[in-house]
């Protein structure tokens, strides 16, 4: 499958190194509103830069579009490329709002084009085997989960991290994806949620890169301590923060019945798991394989080619975005607020897929 890049920010260079991994997938040309950026990205690459964005969804020639912008752009940007006739798979969230995207999704549906999206770190060797244990029952029948990411925001290096301030932005819509994806992949769908939310700063400042001292508005809450209620009847709590100073661990743990998984940290594709079970904690070793942010697009494109669903797919996306956004709702509204989506949760990965390579 043939692709277009569109966004040369700071993880196009993560994708567009790791891409190389998958014979399935080539990619042909990138852009971005700043011609610029896509000609220096395209020259370190060793692909075409096109002019303008509109110009790389003219080509015949490419399949797939990567869309790479920030998230106040991605369902712009999908729409776009789905009225072009691509399939699409972009970085997370799938948008700022459910209704946002919505209308896209039909279009792409009646289309007959693929929609899928960031994160795929559900898809690393760690957070499969954490599948493969909660399947066989190691711990049990799962009765909750607890996943919290703490800092104090993405300005320490990010030189454009304005961007995670506005809507769309926010601890839980950027970091919020990672652990939400992990939590739906092994509990399933969730029916409701309530939450507590805060904002520390309502103007921060930007302090790395040519706009370092730079202060900007703060749209979005910046604390998010969030409950979920699973179909299953597990429960989670889940907290998301830009306001806390200091080196706090990760978490990602799910409590069952017979003991408790210990997830590796969904932000990345390394990291072991634990398992306590049987009166003793158990650390099994995943082998480390590096970044392989990607890895979902070139599942997307094995499953167009295939006939069957991507693993991380729109539905699983939309999901996600949909408790985001009831989490945000609740904390606002005081309120418990009710999801209406369902997923299925993603068939395993199978290390006999031969399009892994
Ligand atoms: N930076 C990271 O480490 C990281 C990690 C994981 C995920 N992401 C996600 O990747 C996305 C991009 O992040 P980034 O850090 O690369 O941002 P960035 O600001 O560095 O780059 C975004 C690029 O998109 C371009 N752009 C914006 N609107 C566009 C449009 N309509 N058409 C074409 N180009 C457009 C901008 O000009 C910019 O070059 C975000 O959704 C972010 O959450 C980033």
């Amino acid at each position: 499958m043939r692709v277009g890049v569109l966004g040369c920010g700071v993880i196009s260079h993560t994708y567009l190194t790791n891409l190389r991994r998958y014979p399935q997938v080539s990619v042909v040309a990138v852009a971005d509103l700043v011609t610029e950026r896509a000609t220096s990205t395209a020259a370190v690459h060793g692909v075409e830069a096109m002019t303008s964005p509109a110009g790389l969804l003219e080509r015949d020639d490419i399949d797939l579009v990567c869309n790479l912008t920030v998230p106040q752009a991605h369902a712009d940007v999908t729409a776009r490329a789905i009225d072009a006739g691509k399939h699409v798979y972009g970085e997370k969230p799938l948008a700022v709002s459910p209704a946002e995207i919505t209308p896209t999704l039909a279009a792409a549906a009646t289309a007959g084009l693929v929609v899928g999206c960031a994160p795929d770190t559900f898809l690393s060797p760690g957070q499969q085997l954490a599948r493969r244990l909660l399947d066989e029952g190691r711990i049990g029948t799962p009765v909750s989960a607890a996943a919290s990411w703490l800092s104090r925001g993405h300005e320490s290096w990010h030189p454009a991290a304005d961007f995670y301030y506005r809507a769309g932005g926010g601890p839980l819509f950027d970091m919020g994806p990672y652990y939400l994806t992990v939590l739906v992949n092994l509990l399933g769908s969730v029916l409701q949620v309530s939450a507590v939310t805060s904002t520390a700063w309502t103007t921060r400042m930007l302090v790395v890169g040519d706009r370092a001292g730079e202060h900007f508005a703060v749209d979005v809450p910046t604390h998010v301590s969030g409950l979920l209620l699973f179909e299953s009847g597990a429960s989670a709590t889940v907290q998301m923060s830009f306001d806390v100073t200091g080196d706090v661990p990760r978490r990602l743990e799910i409590y069952g019945t017979e003991g408790t998984l210990y997830c590796p940290d969904p932000n990345g594709f390394d990291g072991d798991v634990g398992v306590y079970a049987d009166g003793e904690r158990r650390q099994l070793t995943v082998a480390a394989d590096g970044d392989q942010r990607g890895i979902g697009l070139a599942d997307l494109a094995d499953a167009v080619r295939s006939g069957r669903p991507a693993r991380a797919s729109a539905a699983l996306s939309f999901h996600v975005l949909e408790v985001m956004d009831a989490l945000h709702r609740a904390g606002a509204e005081r309120r418990v607020v009710d999801v209406a989506s369902r997923v299925t949760r993603p068939v395993p990965l199978s290390p006999d897929e031969g399009w892994l390579g």
